[in-house]
């Protein structure tokens, strides 16, 4: 019988103690902060549906991109709202679209902040699709050309790395040939290899207003009660050439970076999704929760999952938490 010999609350019983013993550390290295980028200029548009988010022009960009970096986190993700959608989604592989113009103005600015693009067509298209449309259906082979194009005039912008969230089938190979064959060998690619069709976006398609006009996206993101199916979607990606695989949502999701942490060889990344944060601000404004405390809980459950990079809104917050 352990008991009294084993008392695990020995090491527990003062913060020291518990410093010595801890097993996940976060740091602000481990954060990409989301940013969306609009038209416009002097544009800082707060998003109802996540406090604290805002839409902002690519001058307010750039500054929120420094204060980032100050910060000490490394690398921002890219959303557009284009002034323009179409069924083609053209704005998203125009060379003066707002995401190709932000890159270029952060680059400018603070040249070792790392730069993400978010490579999809929703924000783009007039049906808020991931992919183009025919006869009320979303095709598949057709999308790749356009979303290599995209992830094409991200890499010619100067854009560090793309991160491919269409759940199209064969995309991270269609990316990788073109940007290779354009001389981005050198650009990684960050795929969001199992990502959900998950109601814990809504908040987000507020923000880039890319909600679907019609239908939803389970015909191409996947089916939250499967696990199985993120290994196989993972190991497609990484066959195709994905340098990083993302899980998304991450706070419902943990089991499955684990697996995949478990599994294969390459850096995971967790998206810690709009729902996600506008819940604990939610509940927060009500006064239910402590805010920064369910914040840093949340974000260290996800590392200790396994992710070793977290996509989130809090970015600047936690990592003001971390450094004091
Ligand atoms: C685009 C995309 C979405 C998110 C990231 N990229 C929305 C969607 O798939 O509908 C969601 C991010 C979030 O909720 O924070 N396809």
């Amino acid at each position: 019988m352990p008991y009294p010999i084993h008392r695990p609350r020995r090491l527990r019983s003062n913060e020291t103690i518990r410093r010595m013993v801890r097993e996940t550390h976060l740091s602000p290295d481990d954060f990409i902060y989301p940013l969306f980028v609009t038209h416009g200029k002097d544009v800082k548009k707060r998003i109802p549906s996540m406090p604290g988010c805002y839409q902002m022009s690519v001058d307010h960009i750039v500054r929120e991109a420094q204060r980032a970096y100050k910060h000490g986190i490394p690398a921002v993700i890219l959303f557009g709202i284009p002034e323009h959608k179409d069924e083609r989604a053209s704005e998203a592989y125009s060379s003066r679209g707002v995401v190709q113009r932000a890159i270029k103005a952060i680059k400018d600015r603070v040249p070792e902040l790392m730069v993400i693009t978010d490579v999809c067509l929703c924000e783009y298209t007039s049906h808020g699709h991931c992919g183009i449309v025919k006869d009320g259906k979303i095709l598949n082979d057709p999308t790749l050309e356009l979303l290599s194009k995209e992830a094409l005039s991200h890499a010619k912008a100067g854009a560090d790395m793309v991160a491919p969230s269409d759940m199209m089938d064969g995309r991270v190979a269609a990316i990788r040939e073109t940007l290779d064959a354009h001389g981005y060998e050198e650009i990684p690619i960050m795929s969001y290899a199992a990502k959900y069709a998950s109601a814990f976006y809504s908040p987000f398609r507020d923000a880039a207003e890319s909600a679907p006009q019609f239908g939803d996206r389970k015909s191409y993101q996947m089916d939250p009660p499967n696990r199985t199916e993120a290994l196989k979607e993972v190991a497609l990606d990484i066959e195709e050439g994905a340098d990083i695989v993302m899980v998304k949502p991450a706070m419902c999701y943990l089991d499955i970076i684990s697996d995949i942490k478990n599994t294969f060889d390459v850096p995971v990344a967790a998206y810690n999704v709009s729902g996600e944060y506008s819940m604990v601000k939610a509940a927060s404004q009500k006064g239910w929760i402590d805010e920064k405390r369910v914040m840093m809980e949340i974000l260290t459950s996800i590392k200790r999952a396994g992710a070793d990079l977290i996509l989130t809104y809090f970015a600047i917050e936690a990592a003001k938490e971390l450094t004091g």
